[in-house]
């Protein structure tokens, strides 16, 4: 193939802001860093889309369309004001992630060297770790239904299906990880649910736990999910990669997000090892409606309030680390770096909270273009 065929997928709002920007910097600054050139092509499936085709998930049409690339970059989508949350969120994102069998949500718990922890004393050498988290089953299969509704006997059943296959192949990718990072002489890998109580859905991870837990390559431990999130807090330099059901993921990667410097810069890889479909890559932070429209007070916001400046607040460095976590995944190693390391370097600015979207931008494209080194990288950073 000459070149990569990437499908882009603004989404709504913010999304569409950091899909812009990241395309712009992308286009500008990264052409003679790559070993093949890029060609985007933008597929607009949002709130107007599902609006226009009157449609509450992305059908056969869609998907056959997108599969044919050899990457997806998604920015964000939900617009509150258009469709209630909920719908797009499943019609889309979680859509792909089955569809696509994209089954390893990668994010990455690694705080740079030179941004602030909210740990106080904590620096990049305690927080730097990756969660896997799975990202096919669990609690999100959107499978259950509501019993008595409307009436006092009213009960809401959610099922959470793990599969031994689903946390069999989790683990061996997780296993992979973790000798590719290096992070001491013997990788560790965490399992983390919650056996105690949810004994069935946990019958599959124990499985695998007991598998694996005497290997000689790895160190193979167990922690329930509540106290990984205080365990998180309290000494993050324990972890190494960590492999967690779904919601639990989910969850925990909020927490993760902030401990790595912030939501504004966390990444996300919904990955297919197996590379049958493609893999979609995307921030971590939704739509910011906050950043679009006035509140109502109740934690919504007002239809038609659009106010523009308030978009120039918005921030695209999550979306330029995500493109570059796609960059890496894809091998093209030398643009992966130079575009991380831009982010990052807008992110490490004193007065980078006061900067606008359009100079932040401008920055990631000069500090690209004005170093040569680049040319010089030859392995991945893995974040
Ligand atoms: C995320 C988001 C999604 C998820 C929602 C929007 C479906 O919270 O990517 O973490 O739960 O996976
Ligand atoms: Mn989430």
């Amino acid at each position: 193939m000459t070149e990569h065929n990437i499908a882009v997928i603004p989404g709504d709002l913010n999304g569409i802001t950091v899909t812009n920007a990241v395309l712009k910097v992308s286009n500008e600054a990264l052409g003679n860093l790559l070993e093949k050139p890029i060609k985007h092509t933008t597929f607009a499936y949002n709130a107007d889309y599902f609006l226009k085709e009157n449609i509450t998930e992305l059908g056969d049409m869609e998907l056959d369309e997108l599969k044919q690339y050899d990457q997806i970059f998604l920015g964000a989508i939900g617009d509150p004001t258009k469709i209630k949350p909920g719908i797009l969120e499943v019609g889309i994102l979680l859509k792909l992630r089955q569809a696509f069998d994209q089954y390893v949500n990668l994010r990455p718990v690694i705080l740079p060297d030179g941004v602030k922890s909210v740990l106080v004393g904590k620096t990049s050498k305690d927080i730097n770790f990756e969660i896997c988290r799975e990202n096919s089953e669990g609690l999100y299969v959107d499978e259950g239904h509501i019993e008595n509704e409307g009436t006092d006997a009213e009960v809401g059943i959610q099922i959470m299906r793990c599969s031994y296959k689903g946390v069999k192949r989790l683990s061996e990718y997780a296993i992979e990880r973790a000798k590719l990072r290096k992070k001491s002489d013997k990788p560790t890998l965490h399992f983390v649910f919650k056996t105690n109580v949810l004994k069935y859905a946990a019958a599959p991870w124990q499985r695998v736990f007991n598998e694996l837990k005497d290997s000689e390559e790895i160190n193979v431990r167990y922690m329930h999910i509540d106290n990984f999130i205080m365990q998180m807090l309290i000494n993050p330099a324990q972890f190494d990669v960590v492999i967690t059901e779904n919601m639990f993921g989910d969850i925990a990667t909020d927490a993760g997000a902030v401990l790595q410097g912030g939501i504004g810069s966390a990444v996300s890889g919904n990955i297919n090892p197996t590379g049958t479909f493609p893999s979609m890559f995307e921030p971590i932070h939704g739509t910011a409606p906050d950043k679009w429209y006035e509140g109502d007070g109740h934690g919504g916001y007002k239809e038609g309030s659009f106010v523009e400046e308030k978009t120039k607040d918005v921030k695209p460095e999550a979306a330029f680390m995500s493109y570059a976590m796609m960059l890496e995944q894809m091998g093209e190693v030398k643009a992966a770096a130079a575009l991380k390391e831009a982010a990052l370097n807008n992110i490490r600015k004193e007065n980078y909270q006061e900067l606008k979207l359009d100079e932040l931008i401008e920055n990631a494209i000069n500090f690209i273009k004005e170093y040569n080194g680049w040319l010089n990288v030859k392995r991945n950073t893995l974040w």
